[in-house]
This record gives C-alpha cells, sequence and structure tokens, in this order.
C-alpha cells in the first residue's frame, strides 16, 4: 500500500478526536444534541487548524445513517463514503479554482433538486472568499432562505475578503492556532500508534515551529522521520528546522549581559556561520529575551521542554529588567530591517549594537569585560530589586524624561553592575555613530543620542522623536 502522509492518515474522524478548539465543538455538539440544525456554517482560521476537518465531521453529523447527531457513527454507508471522499450528496467545491458567477449558478440550479440517498445535501465551500462579487450576491438569496434538504459550510482563512451579507446569513466558527502544549499532546499519541522514538524536546521544537497549524506539525514530522531515519533526536531536528543552536544563542546572551562589543559581534559571527539566517538567528535571540524576562519575574513559569530552565535562570540573573525589556523591544521592532534591500548582515549587527548603546547599562570596554563576568550576580539581583522597588517606572523613562544622553550621565543612579561611561574610545561605537540613521539623530538632537530615540530609527514611536525635534 502506498504511503499516506500523516496530516492525511491522521485526520480526525469525529469530534473527540479534534484538538483544542473546544469552544467551536461545544457550540456544535450542542446544536446537534438538540437537533437545531442552521443551514449554513462559516470556519474560519489559519491554515491546517481543522476547517476542513470540522466540516466533513459535520457533514457526517448531519447524513449519518444512524441519526443526525454529534457523534457519527463512522462506519455506515454515509459515513464511509464521506470518509473516502465519494458521497453522493457531499460536494467538495474549491471556491479558489470556481470563482466565476457561472460556476455559482450552476451549483444553485441544481441546489433545489432533493439529495440523491442522504438526509441532506452538503455544499461544502472551501476558500470561499475567492468568489466573484458576482457569485456572493447569486448566492444570497439562496443562502438567506435554501431548501429544506440543503446546508451549506463554508471555509476561509480570509473572512475579511466576505461580504457582510453573507457573513451575517451564517453561523461563523473562529478557530484558534494551536498552543505547542496542544499540538504536543495530539502528536504523542500519533507517534506512539505509529512506533517512533521521538525526544520530547524534539516534539517541542517541532510544535512550536508549526506556529499553530496542526497540518504543518504533522508534515514537519513526517519530515523528521525522513531525516532521522530512526528515533527522532532533538539536535537532529534543530539541524532540520535551521534553529540556532541554543547553546550559541546563551552565549551570544551572555557576551550581551557582559556589554563587551567586540564579544557580541564575535558570537554573532559564530551563529550566523551556522545558521546563515539572520530572521531565525533574531528569532531565537527574541524568544530566548521573553524566557529569560519570565525567568526574572517568575522563574517557575519557565517552560522546561528543552531542559533548560536552569540554564534560562542562572542566565537571567546577568541582565537587569530594563535591558531585557529594551533589547526585545528593539528587536522586535528592528526585526523588518532584516528585510530591506541591502546585507542582512550589516542589519543584524546594527540590531546589537542599537540594544547596548541605548542600554541603560553602560558597555564595557574591553579590560572591563572580564571583571564584570566575574562581578557578583547577588548585586544584579539586589539591583534589580532595588529598581523595582524604588523607581516606579525605569530608569529609561527618567533618563528621558529629564533628556538625558543615552550613555550614562554623571549624575544618574547606577543601576547597573559598573558605571563606566559608555563607549570610551571603541571602536565599534564609532562604526554605530556612522550609520547615517544615529547621525541624523545626532544632529536633530543636538549631537546627543536620547534613549528613546532609538524609536526614531527604527520607525517606531515616532511621537517621541517628533517632539523633540519640534522643540
Ligand atoms: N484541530 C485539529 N485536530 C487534529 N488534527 C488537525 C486539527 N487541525 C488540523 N489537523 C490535521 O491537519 C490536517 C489538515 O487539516 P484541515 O484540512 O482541517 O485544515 P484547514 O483548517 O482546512 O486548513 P487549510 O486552511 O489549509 O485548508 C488534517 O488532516 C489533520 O490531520
Ligand atoms: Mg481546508
Ligand atoms: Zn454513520
Amino acid at each position: 500500500m502506498s504511503y499516506q502522509v500523516l496530516a492525511r492518515k491522521w485526520r480526525p474522524g469525529d469530534f473527540s478526536q479534534v484538538a483544542g478548539q473546544e469552544h467551536v465543538l461545544k457550540t456544535l455538539t450542542n446544536a446537534l444534541d438538540k437537533q437545531r440544525l442552521h443551514h449554513a456554517y462559516l470556519f474560519t482560521g489559519t491554515r491546517g487548524t481543522g476547517k476542513t476537518t470540522l466540516a466533513r465531521i459535520l457533514a457526517k453529523c448531519f447524513n449519518c445513517e444512524q441519526g443526525v447527531s454529534p457523534t457519527p457513527c463512522n462506519v455506515c454507508g454515509a459515513c464511509t463514503e464521506i470518509n473516502e471522499g465519494r458521497h453522493l450528496d457531499l460536494f467538495e467545491i474549491d471556491a479558489a479554482s470556481r470563482t466565476k458567477v457561472e460556476d455559482t449558478r450552476e451549483l444553485l440550479e441544481n441546489v433545489q433538486f432533493a439529495p440523491a440517498r442522504a438526509r441532506f445535501k452538503v455544499y461544502l465551500i472551501d476558500e470561499v472568499h475567492m468568489l466573484s462579487t458576482h457569485s456572493f450576491n447569486a448566492l444570497l438569496k439562496t443562502l438567506e432562505e435554501p431548501p429544506e434538504h440543503v446546508k451549506f459550510l463554508f471555509a476561509t482563512t480570509d473572512p475579511q475578503k466576505l461580504p457582510v451579507t453573507i457573513l451575517s446569513r451564517c453561523l461563523q466558527f473562529h478557530l484558534r492556532n494551536l498552543s505547542p502544549k496542544t499540538i504536543v499532546k495530539y502528536l504523542e499519541p500519533v507517534l506512539e500508534k505509529e512506533r517512533i522514538d521521538c525526544e520530547s524536546a524534539a516534539l517541542w521544537q517541532i510544535a512550536s515551529a508549526a506556529a499553530g497549524s496542526m497540518r504543518d506539525a504533522l508534515t514537519l514530522l513526517d519530515q523528521a522521520i525522513s531525516y532521522c531515519q530512526g528515533s527522532i533526536r532533538a539536535e537532529a531536528v534543530v539541524e532540520m528546522l535551521g534553529i540556532p543552536p541554543r547553546q550559541q544563542v546563551f552565549a551570544l546572551l551572555r557576551a550581551m549581559a557582559a556589554g563587551g562589543l567586540g564579544d557580541v559581534l564575535e558570537a554573532s559571527e559564530k551563529l550566523a556561520g551556522q545558521i546563515p539566517d539572520y530572521a531565525q538567528i533574531l528569532d531565537s535571540l527574541l524568544s530566548t529575551l521573553h524566557r529569560l524576562a519570565i525567568a526574572q519575574a517568575h522563574p517557575e513559569a519557565v517552560d522546561n521542554h528543552a531542559g533548560d530552565r536552569q540554564e534560562i535562570v542562572k542566565l537571567a540573573g546577568e541582565f537587569n529588567a530594563e535591558d531585557l525589556q529594551l533589547f526585545y523591544q528593539i528587536g522586535n521592532r528592528g526585526r523588518e530591517e532584516l528585510f530591506l534591500p541591502g546585507d542582512a548582515r550589516a542589519a543584524f549587527e546594527m540590531l546589537l549594537l542599537r540594544m547596548l548603546v541605548f542600554s541603560p547599562m553602560p558597555m564595557a570596554a574591553p579590560e572591563e569585560i572580564k571583571s564584570r563576568k566575574t562581578e557578583s550576580k547577588n548585586d544584579i539581583k539586589n539591583d534589580n530589586k532595588n529598581n523595582s522597588e524604588s523607581e516606579s517606572s525605569s530608569s529609561l523613562e527618567n533618563e528621558s524624561a529629564s533628556g538625558a544622553d543615552a550613555s550614562p550621565p554623571p549624575d544618574a543612579e547606577p543601576n547597573a553592575a559598573t558605571n563606566q561611561p559608555a563607549a570610551g574610545g571603541n571602536p565599534l561605537v564609532a562604526t554605530f555613530e556612522q550609520d547615517p540613521n544615529v547621525q541624523t539623530l545626532m544632529r536633530n538632537f543636538d549631537g546627543r543620542v536620547i534613549p528613546e530615540s532609538v524609536g526614531a530609527i527604527g520607525g517606531m514611536g515616532g511621537d517621541a522623536g517628533d517632539s523633540r525635534g519640534s522643540q
């Protein structure tokens, strides 16, 4: 027998097998139990979250020979035929390839005829947003008052493109993206039944990479099975997905915590040597920054799916809370710069430099880094504690309120491990200052770059820059 891809093989046959989407299942089950059957249903949501799957199950609920119920038998003629895609009264139409009004008219001409065998004639129209305006108009009347024996099931990834006149005639169900946890829970028994050995960390990597789509998760699992040939290991999955190795991301963050530009650039270069995709590297950096921030706020809440919680909690102690917030914001807002024409490496390095230059924690001169690395983490923790206790707003806000320099003002509260003035003669800072954006800013701000003006560089929070510029 030919190989069937996992996503097709494991398509849920009834509501109990569907992962997540409880809000939809509850409504549908109640309605079917009470025999309150609407004539038009619309399923929306991102790719691979269960729209077509739910529509097909619903078609079985309507037409199962055992009667209308939320639990189709899956063995009768009607259920089997629907499962095999050959039921005479289930019309699956791909709207993307039948957009014209003539196609819709043809469909509507047939609507009035009674079903061949089943209780209902079910029209399942996929990607319904692709229909032309004329097609929608032709559909309106029938959709409002269809014959008793007709049910319409629509599915789309793009409900915004549907006319409100169509929306208001349908029961609408918005399917949610599935969380990595839900995906892992669904995939574990699949792996067991398929007799595939898979490390838990590998499965979590796949579930995260699927970005909410169960189809993507199953496809990635197929890919991992071929890639690994045998048991699926986390390392191999990381390689397959092109995710930067965690340890190297940690090394980059450690260098950032120490504030040494040379080390930061070296760690970044090492990462790029392995994964030449800067967007992936930035994504890993951002997700780790997020975990570090969580680790500072509530260490127990850090997930340990990759077995690295301890390491995360330890690394979190090397940052102050403002830095984590600032780095995350700069990285997130600057993401699009990686896709602008030009050198992605330069864009990525500029982002890293921007994080450090605008950090309330001053950059270290090379000789400074060693001593900083060995400095007691308690100091940093105490600093964090003091900051959160004594400052209702961040030091960044305080600085910006007083219009202070990004380099630590002489009278600023020391909130970092050292209070070394910024960038004394560091050649990398000189490079930063040569960036045309920075030069414009320095001109605009009278030679002083203030922390919030970072927004102006990344095209973010333009207000701050504007208001200052007009002063
Ligand atoms: N909620 C879910 N629970 C279990 N499996 C799911 C779920 N959603 C999707 N799948 C799996 O993904 C496959 C594709 O799902 P489905 O065809 O329902 O997605 P869709 O939402 O219609 O996607 P598209 O927008 O791309 O058409 C199914 O065969 C099934 O294996
Ligand atoms: Mg579909
Ligand atoms: Zn049945």
